[in-house]
Order: structure tokens, then C-alpha cells, then sequence
């Protein structure tokens, strides 16, 4: 399995997001959780702050964007030099052309779900997709408790990828801990969000070894 994992700073220390970054080195992605106090009840950081980042980090950056009128923030995210850029299906009437507008960009493009959205808006989409995130919280907010009625959604979405032939990552966000994290990983997710679990870990390096350790029982 090609586990990735995905730390979120949003529970890093902002005040000094270049020592945070360099406790993550081992990662496999950088998660910017992006929200504008519309589509969710919280107000983070913008493609300035992005830009910044890019230079000082080497891994690659998903901008999950948590906002009202994605299609506006397209252009500048791609700009800062973001490898993906992931929308919510809940926040667009018209998810495929702003698929195609974050290709037409130069980035990859994910998909999130919020816990009470079915799969069936991934349908006809999926083909144009490298990542499909299913949260596992309401998205807004780091720290909240996992929501375990995800997990048979997990399973159906690995079936149908596996079944359809589609190669895309299965990404999960929110509430992901040393036993949650066993739980995705058996349903059949290969990509793990985690913000709370590794910056209030004593040893964040050690905290994404013990991730990995934990897939390899899964395997
Ligand atoms: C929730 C965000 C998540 C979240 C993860 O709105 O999309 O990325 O911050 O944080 P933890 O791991 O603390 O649940
Ligand atoms: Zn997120």
C-alpha cells in the first residue's frame, strides 16, 4: 500500500511555521487547510502565506480549500506554488469545469466530501481526480472527534476504484489518531491527514514513523 501522510499545520505554531515544517521533513505531503469563515466557521491563511512556505519547504503542497467560490482563489493557489489544489464538492454547482480549471492551472486536483455527502457526486468525475478526501470531521475546526460513520464509506469508495480501475488516493481528514488511524487504513484509505495527532506529539518525526509502522500491519 502507498501510504502518504499528510500533516495539517493548522495546529502548528504560527507564530514560527519554518521550525514547525522542519519537524515534518519525513511526510509525505504538506495539508494547508484553507477556510474563509463562510463555507466554514473559521478564518485561516491565503496564497501570501503560501508563497512563503514554498520556500521553505521541499514537500509537496495540497491547499484544501474550505471556501465559498473556490473558482475565485484558483489562479493565486497555483501561483504559490501548490501541487494539488482540493475543493469541496459542496461548495460549487459546477464541480467538473472547476476540475478542469485547477488542471488548466498546472496542479492536480482532489476532491473532499463532507461526512453527510454521499459518493455518488464522484461518478462521473473521478477519472480527472488524484485524490478523493473523505472528511471525517465537519470540516472547520482541528481537534474534533473522528465521526466512525465514514469508515463504511471508506470501504465502498476503495471497492469502487479497485472494481472501476482508477487509480486515484483515498484521503481521509480529521480526527485521525493511532487508532483511528488503524481504522481508515483497513477500510481502505491511503492517505491521512493528521494535524492534532502529530503537533502535539512530543516527537512529531517519531509520531509519522509510528503511522507508517501501524500501515505495515494493515498491509
Ligand atoms: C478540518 C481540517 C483538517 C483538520 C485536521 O477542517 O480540514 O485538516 O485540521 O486536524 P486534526 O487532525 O486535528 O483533526
Ligand atoms: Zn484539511
Amino acid at each position: 500500500m502507498n501510504l502518504q501522510i499528510a500533516p495539517s499545520i493548522l495546529n502548528a505554531n504560527f507564530a514560527d511555521l519554518r521550525s514547525e515544517l522542519a519537524k515534518i521533513n519525513e511526510a509525505d505531503w504538506l495539508h494547508l487547510d484553507i477556510m474563509d469563515g463562510h463555507f466554514v466557521p473559521n478564518l485561516t491563511f491565503g496564497p501570501p502565506v503560501v508563497a512563503m512556505l514554498r520556500s521553505v519547504t521541499t514537500l509537496p503542497m495540497d491547499a484544501h480549500l474550505m471556501v465559498d467560490n473556490p473558482e475565485e482563489l484558483i489562479p493565486a493557489f497555483a501561483e504559490a506554488g501548490v501541487e494539488r489544489i482540493t475543493v469541496h464538492v459542496e461548495s460549487t454547482k459546477h464541480i467538473h469545469r472547476l476540475i478542469q480549471q485547477i488542471k488548466a492551472a498546472g496542479c492536480s486536483a482532489g476532491v473532499a466530501l463532507n461526512p453527510g455527502t454521499p459518493l455518488d457526486s464522484l461518478d462521473y468525475i473521478l477519472s480527472e481526480l488524484s485524490l478523493v478526501m473523505l472528511m471525517t470531521v465537519n470540516p472547520g475546526f482541528g481537534g474534533q472527534k473522528f465521526i466512525p460513520e465514514v469508515l463504511p464509506k471508506i470501504s465502498l469508495l476503495r471497492g469502487k476504484l479497485d472494481k472501476e480501475g482508477f487509480s486515484c488516493d483515498i484521503g481521509v481528514d480529521g480526527g485521525i489518531n493511532l487508532e483511528t488511524a488503524r481504522e481508515v487504513i483497513k477500510a481502505g484509505a491511503n492517505h491521512l491527514v493528521a494535524g492534532t495527532l502529530i503537533y502535539k506529539a512530543t516527537d512529531p518525526a517519531g509520531m509519522i514513523k509510528k503511522l507508517r509502522v501501524i500501515a505495515q500491519g494493515e498491509a
